[in-house]
């Protein structure tokens, strides 16, 4: 396993800017499941660098992107025991085990990216947050995100009927699952770094998408039909292990939330300003393009709606703070 390390090593950073090596001084580790060149990946870099230069070369991190050290749901069990320090996770992972999370997911909660940032920004999403240690023994530091949700197929989807029987890439979570499946689709659960050859032999027909994520990883290579849907946000948490966190000093606590908190902050305004030019670059190949609203799943949407709704009450807080930031 190759960490990208960030700067020199823990012991000779320590000592170049302290004299020795002190007690506290860290050499965390930090997982991901996104490829190297993608913005969580440069981010989760850039964190790294950051940290190690406010703790005057103390604290180092190894940032181990692509799934090096296992899935989300292996890496929240690593956090958990404290063997894994810190990660960059999907909400779909957080979803599976705290159900208020899947609120976030509710179809057509925000409008596109601007939307969900805000969202993502309000009161409202980070009390979501303060469910993380009692319920999953993490602490959840801040929001990233990626761009809205598409629809990618080899086949041509014009109607929700045409999505009957698809088998559809998921990432592995309830929240969508149960929303392709009122679709009428068959959800197929698979890792980012899978979707591509499971595209190229056929194993799944259409997949669950964001723009930037179908340009770094090509999947427009295999599969030329686009439905712009726009139809969930996709969050990510900043976390670090419960167990962890416990062992810092304050100060330390408050460097690393402040310094993550600020490179979360640039993955949510960094995909706000690339998703324009993304979808520029997505409609000028060579796919047929499909566009779609929440009428066009709107059988879908009430389905998911009576299941969520119950599952996940701060669904309604959600909304109401979606629909202020909306005036
Ligand atoms: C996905 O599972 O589709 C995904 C995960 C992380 C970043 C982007 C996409």
């Amino acid at each position: 396993m190759t960490p990208i390390k960030t700067l020199m090593s823990t012991a000779v950073a320590a000592s170049l800017a302290l004299g020795a090596t002190t007690a506290q001084a860290r050499d965390f580790r930090l997982g991901l499941i996104t490829p190297p060149q993608h913005l969580w990946s440069t981010e989760a870099v850039a964190f790294a660098e950051s940290l190690h230069e406010r703790s005057g070369g103390e604290h180092s991190v190894s940032v181990y992107p692509a799934q090096q050290l296992g899935n989300e749901a292996q890496m929240v069990q690593q956090l958990q025991t404290g063997a894994l320090d810190m990660a960059f996770l999907t909400i779909a992972e957080i979803s599976n085990r705290i159900p208020d999370f899947g609120a976030l997911y509710a179809p057509y909660l925000v409008d596109g990216v601007d939307h969900a940032a805000a969202l993502l920004r309000s009161d409202t999403a980070a009390e979501l947050l303060e469910l993380m240690p009692a319920e999953v023994g993490l602490v959840g530091l801040g929001y990233g995100m990626v761009g809205m949700r598409q629809v990618l197929s080899r086949a041509p989807i014009e109607s929700q009927a045409d999505m009957r029987g698809q088998r559809l890439r998921i990432t592995p979570f309830e929240p969508i699952r149960d929303f392709y499946t009122a679709t009428g689709a068959a959800p197929a659960p698979m890792p980012l770094l899978e979707v591509y050859d499971a595209l190229a032999n056929g194993q799944v027909d259409a997949i669950d998408m964001d723009f930037d994520s179908i340009l770094i990883l090509k999947f427009h290579e295999q599969a030329p039909n686009l439905l712009i849907s726009n139809h969930m946000m996709f969050p990510m948490v900043g976390v670090v292990s419960g167990r962890v966190w416990r062992e810092l000093s304050a100060e330390d606590r408050e460097l690393i939330e402040t310094t993550m908190a600020e490179h979360l902050e640039n993955v949510l305004s960094g995909f706000q300003a690339m998703d324009a030019a993304q979808e520029k670059e997505i409609r000028e190949l060579d796919l047929n393009i499909v566009e779609a609203d929440a009428a066009f799943f709107s059988d879908a949407i009430a389905e998911w709606e009576a299941t969520w709704g119950d599952k996940a009450p701060r669904l309604t807080m959600l909304r109401e703070e979606a629909d202020r930031l909306r005036e």
